[in-house]
């Protein structure tokens, strides 16, 4: 590293006031996902670096991946085209095209591997689509009737390309999460297409324009066509300018009004403010050393107040965590997102959480970074000579300069691989398992044939722990007490989950298993077995207990059993469904479970998963998707009866975060990996757990 911080001369980490930023590292839930604490990595566009066709390439993704590295919550990928025939400034990184969708994968899993939710700003520049008009010869729209910045006449968008650019927005978003972005945000300030449409100039006289209600349709439609191809439980932020802060232009009383029409329809409302049309404030949106520090949080502030569902964003000059501290203890804003800050010192969110905000680098606001776009079309830092030549330290592990007691909670596949690394890296390693034995959920498959080769993988990382140096207890679950008695420098919550139970009348009946359960004890079940929930624990299990000779139904809520991804083992599954005769249910919804069976009602598409956008159709292999799903022909509501001996629920898990963030507190440095974030796959959990330890040492 060839800008490594001074080594300070102070006490060990343990034994240094804990948690001055209380509210700052408090976790979030926007959606369904986590956020580890509240600062966000704005969003920040690279205009050269994209290699072939305009896509992330090995230097664009390095860039994001040291921010992650950092600790920020969310790094945000900046402007990234939804259209680019339409709606493209400059050559920018696009989610409209196929070939974009490895790149993108690449780049978001650089991010999530850090343990970060991996973001994209969804961009269209409107009236000011220079590129996509002088470049690409195309025709251009403004929300209305306009002269752009380079003098050009631009017509107002027709309704039918209204239409279709909300499209676009969903199928971009529907592209970044399918890429496995955790979160969008979508563009609607500094002047660009959706900014133009909540413009008080927006005088049209159709529906799109006029009122405050119709100016706002389009980027409510926008959400909520999100939403519908990407789930309700997927975060959206909506990035505005709260006052456009030029003589003429709106004040934050109408930024307030706009914020009360997305209320809501966004998860996050990020408020920035100006406009780039006049070239007078931008320095305004990027404060210049010549305002004071958190100049725009006013702005986040009176939209806070007003807003009473999103939660918000405050952007702009912000550096020092105690007053990021401030401005969310106050109330002011629910989030900090800090830009040029992360260029001048990404490690600046690790650093505030360790207690060494003393070697915090501040952002001077110096603009080297900001002219370097322009003039050399490059992204350098005047005070970090680590940006813009990531790549360089990217490979190397980091040196470990301080050597840490780390306390692992949690002896599952991301407990124990964090263990493993954290040891070999020369750490003081106490791994906690609060069962007798280490490999957490997945034992319960320890009597499945199928499941043998995923059993010697649990041993074997078993046997590495019990041959290293580190320190094992079984039976015994981290409490707050004795976290606080080991006195570690680190904690890692990897507290794993449990077994989502449904709601349904009759659960609790003796007939009733977790699929859990049902795994670990098959002589349970009996003869008939209906599970409920056809995804992958579900139909791993449906074909388990038909081979011990049971009669298997499976009944699922969607139209179509869910492999979560991993299509070409849904075609092994499918095989072994038709081999056993397991009987599916599709498009049905448990309505009731009584001591013969369970009863089905017919819910039609209602909770089938939109169907792909024309970008990732045409960029994955869709031949290999082969679903097993009942065709069936009846109305909507109609109900059946199931006969069954045993019924089993398999409907997924719910991460114990609670129990996790319990632990936040009894030590200077935490982090929570595994299924307590976010139950997924064994892939995921270990590249978690592998990248956060083995950068562990830092601080
Ligand atoms: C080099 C650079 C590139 C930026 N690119 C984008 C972008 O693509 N989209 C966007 O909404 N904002 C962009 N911004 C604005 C930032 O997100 C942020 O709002 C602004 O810089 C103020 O925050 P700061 O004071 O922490 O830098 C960019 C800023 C900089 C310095
Ligand atoms: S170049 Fe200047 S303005 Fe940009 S991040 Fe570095 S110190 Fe801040």
């Amino acid at each position: 590293m060839f800008l490594s911080t001074r080594l300070w001369k102070e006490a060990p980490l343990s034994l240094r006031m804990m948690h001055k930023y209380k509210h700052l590292f408090t976790p979030l839930v926007l959606g369904d996902t986590l956020f580890r604490n509240r600062i966000f990595a704005a969003p920040l566009g690279l205009e050269y670096y994209p290699a072939e066709n305009l896509h992330p390439g090995d230097d664009f993704i390095a860039f994001y991946e040291r921010k992650a590295q950092g600790g920020a919550a969310t790094v945000s990928i900046g402007s990234a085209m939804v259209d680019n025939a339409r709606g493209a400034i400059g050559p920018t990184i696009r989610l409209d095209d196929p070939s974009a969708l490895a790149p993108h994968y690449r780049l978001a899993q650089c991010i999530s591997r850090h343990g970060a939710v991996a973001d994209i700003e969804l961009q269209h520049a409107g009236a000011n689509a220079y590129h996509s008009k002088l470049g690409l010869g195309n025709e251009i729209y403004g929300a209305f009737d306009s002269i752009n910045g380079l003098g050009m006449e631009v017509p107002a968008m027709p309704e039918e390309v209204i239409l279709e650019t909300i499209e676009k927005y969903g199928d971009a978003a529907q592209t970044a999460r399918h890429c496995g972005y955790g979160m969008v945000t979508v563009h609607a300030g500094h002047g660009w297409l959706l900014h133009q449409f909540l413009s008080p100039q927006n005088n049209r006289k159709d529906r799109w324009g006029g009122s405050m209600e119709n100016r706002a349709r389009i980027v409510v439609a926008i959400a909520a066509n999100i939403k519908k191809k990407c789930g309700p439980g997927f975060p959206i932020c909506i990035r505005i300018s709260g006052a456009e802060i030029y003589a003429g232009g709106y004040d934050i009383d109408y930024g307030v009004e706009i914020a009360r029409q997305l209320d809501g329809h966004y998860d996050l409302i990020n408020v920035s403010v100006g406009v780039h049309e006049a070239p007078e404030v931008f320095t305004h949106t990027h404060p210049s050393m010549f305002l004071e520090d958190g100049a725009n949080v006013k702005y986040a502030a009176a939209i806070k107040k007003a807003v009473r569902h999103s939660k918000v964003a405050a952007v702009g000059a912000l550096a020092e965590p105690a007053l990021m501290e401030e401005i969310i203890a106050a109330g002011e804003a629910d989030v900090v997102m800090l830009c040029r800050q992360l260029l001048a010192d990404p490690d600046t969110p690790l650093k505030a959480q360790a207690g060494r905000e003393q070697e915090i680098r501040k952002c001077m606001r110096c603009f080297e970074c900001f002219s370097g776009q322009f003039m050399k079309l490059s992204t350098y830092c005047a005070i970090n000579p680590e940006i813009g030549f990531e790549r360089e330290t990217r490979y190397a592990a980091p040196v470990v300069r301080h050597k840490r007691r780390v306390l692992i909670a949690g002896g599952g596949v991301a407990g124990m691989q964090a263990a493993i690394t954290a040891a070999e890296r020369g750490h003081t390693v106490i791994l906690c398992e609060k069962n007798e034995y280490l490999g957490g959920i997945l034992r319960c498959e320890a009597k499945v044939p199928f499941k043998q080769n995923l059993q010697k993988y649990l041993d074997q990382q078993a046997a590495f722990i019990r041959k290293s140096n580190m320190t094992l207890h079984l039976k015994t679950a981290v409490t707050p007490a004795l976290a606080k008695d080991i006195q570690p420098d680190v904690i890692i919550a990897a507290c794993g989950s449990r077994p989502l139970v449904p709601k349904i009348p009759g659960i609790d009946g003796p007939n009733v298993l977790s699929a859990e359960h049902a795994f670990m004890h098959p002589e349970l079940v009996g003869e008939r077995v209906l599970i409920i929930g056809g995804g992958l624990s579900g139909l791993e299990l449906a074909i388990y207990l038909s081979m011990l000779g049971r009669k298997v139904s499976v009944m699922e809520m969607s139209g179509s059993l869910n492999y979560s991804g991993n299509i070409i083992h849904g075609m092994a599954i499918n095989n072994e469904i038709k081999h056993h005769q397991i009987e599916i249910i599709t498009s049905t919804k448990a309505v009731a479970i009584d001591e013969r069976g369970v009863t089905g009602e017919f819910v039609g598409d209602k909770f089938s998963p939109p169907p792909l956008c024309g970008t990732i159709a045409k960029g994955i292999l869709t031949s290999a998707i082969s679903e097993a799903r009942l065709e069936r022909d009846e109305a909507p509501g109609s109900r059946i009866h199931y006969e069954a001996d045993t019924v089993i629920y398999a409907l997924g898990q719910v991460p114990l975060r609670e129990e996790a963030h319990a632990l936040s507190d009894c030590a200077p440095l935490f982090f929570s990996i595994g299924d307590c974030v976010e139950p997924k796959n064994i892939y995921t959990a270990n590249a978690i757990a592998y990248t956060i330890a083995r950068d562990l040492g830092r601080y």
